[in-house]
């Protein structure tokens, strides 16, 4: 549990605040690259930390992201004319270039100096991995690009998508780092006929990814990324079938998925932006090191019909995520049929701030009290004016997560270096 005052603290992300400044250390996924497309495209919308921007491409390809508002009068440039190096307000036609200089200001004398002095806020923006990267913080402080998985490959070797989740983004990232929640959340049947799966999943050796052994066992270590955290279950009676996930901070994950030959596989995971404080982005990412994706390859969260000018799933709250309770009597454990919305249905049902004072914790919840540690060791030296922990983002990066079936005798620690990309080798 936490203290309502800590609660604040890692929720509210606005501009000033100290986890909102925390953020502002780190790059940010804003929106995707296929979003804006083209040179001279239509603006988008975004909103990350509370802030109200528009994303563009100019003529030469170059990204930039603005505040929404003109600082003539304060019109939306999501209207904006998109044309000749520039977004135009169609107001009165005052034109920003991507670094936020006023390169027009048509409605004052041709004489006047006053464009010269006027700008709009811009903030540093990258092409990278399909996404567009934003950073908001002090610009001395500017780091790396990190160096993902997804955006060290070729295009056609990655598939990426975001959508809108109706709740704080760190109820987001605890469900993403909660490993527990597999055999449950995501679980078929009912319990009595989940165990029932378990002990045959058991006899023919086979991993019970999400059926099996219900109570495993988590080690958490802190890392130069972030951390590291593992959950070992029970396979026969000699083996651990392990799950091992590197966090890598602000917000990112790497599920790790089926067994198979790491420099093979196909990997995917999330990262939470806040929108507000009420909202986030969950961004998805799969990507394969040494081929291009096949058909479908893809993180089903990425299936999901939205809305398309909010990017809320239309399978949502409203419809009670479309529970169907005689599959949730006779197939599986929630009655709701894709796990992204069984996984985003149960988040948004913690309400949108989820009260953390009144939780009870248990072993199980060990990576997610250390995502709040660091969370709150961060916010903390931002209100007393020390910088705090901010790895050095860059190859740092290049990781991926670790599903696999050994022998007991080989430890945690033994095991983590494989979440190690083999680029970084
Ligand atoms: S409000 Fe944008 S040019 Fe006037
Ligand atoms: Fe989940």
């Amino acid at each position: 549990m936490l203290t309502q005052t800590d609660n604040e603290l890692i929720t509210r992300t606005g501009p000033g605040t100290p986890m909102g400044e925390y953020l502002r250390r780190f790059w940010m996924p804003a929106l995707l690259s296929k979003e804006i497309p083209e040179p001279d495209c239509p603006p988008v919308r975004v909103k990350i930390l509370n802030e109200e921007l528009v994303a563009f491409r100019d003529t030469n390809g170059e990204v930039g992201i603005l505040d929404n508002y003109c600082p003539h009068r304060r019109a939306s440039l999501f209207f904006g004319r998109n044309e000749e190096c520039g977004l135009r307000c169609v107001y009165h036609g005052w034109k920003f270039d991507v670094n936020g200089g006023c390169v027009d200001m048509p409605s004052e004398p041709a004489e006047s100096n006053f464009k010269d002095k006027v700008k709009i806020k811009a903030y540093p923006a990258r092409d990278w991995g399909g996404f567009i990267w934003a950073y908001m913080g002090p610009a001395e402080l500017q780091p790396d690009l990190p160096e993902v998985g997804w955006a060290m490959v070729p295009e056609d070797h990655r598939f990426v998508s975001r959508r809108l989740q109706e709740n704080n983004f760190v109820q987001g990232i605890e469900g993403g780092i909660d490993s527990s929640h597999i055999s449950f959340l995501h679980g078929g049947l009912t319990p009595h006929q989940r165990d029932t799966n378990t002990r045959q999943a058991n006899r023919q050796n086979q991993p019970a990814a999400t059926t099996g052994d219900p109570a495993p066992r988590f080690t958490v270590q802190d890392t130069d990324y972030g951390f590291v955290y593992g959950a070992n279950r029970d396979s026969g009676t000699d083996e651990y079938y392990w799950r091992i996930t590197p966090f890598m901070m602000p917000f990112f994950t790497i599920i790790p998925g089926q067994i198979g030959d790491a420099d093979e596989k196909t990997y995917s995971g999330h990262g939470w932006v806040p929108a507000d404080d009420e909202n986030c982005w969950m961004f998805t990412y799969s990507w394969n090191a040494s081929r291009p994706l096949k058909e479908g390859e893809h993180h089903q969260a990425s299936d999901l019909e939205k809305e398309p000018r909010t990017l809320r799933a239309t399978i949502n709250k409203d419809n009670d995520y479309m529970i169907d309770r005689e599959m949730q009597r006779t197939v599986n454990f929630t009655g709701i049929a894709n796990g992204s919305v069984q996984d985003a249905g149960i988040q948004e049902s913690m309400g949108a701030i989820c009260d953390r004072t009144k939780e009870h914790l248990g072993t199980s919840d060990s990576a997610i009290i250390n995502l709040r540690r660091i969370y709150l060791r961060g916010a903390r030296e931002i209100m007393e004016g020390s910088e705090p922990f901010v790895p050095s983002q860059g190859s740092k990066y290049r990781l991926r997560s670790v599903s696999l079936i050994q022998d007991r005798s080989i430890t945690f620690d033994e095991t983590v270096p494989k979440v190690l990309n083999a680029a970084t080798k």
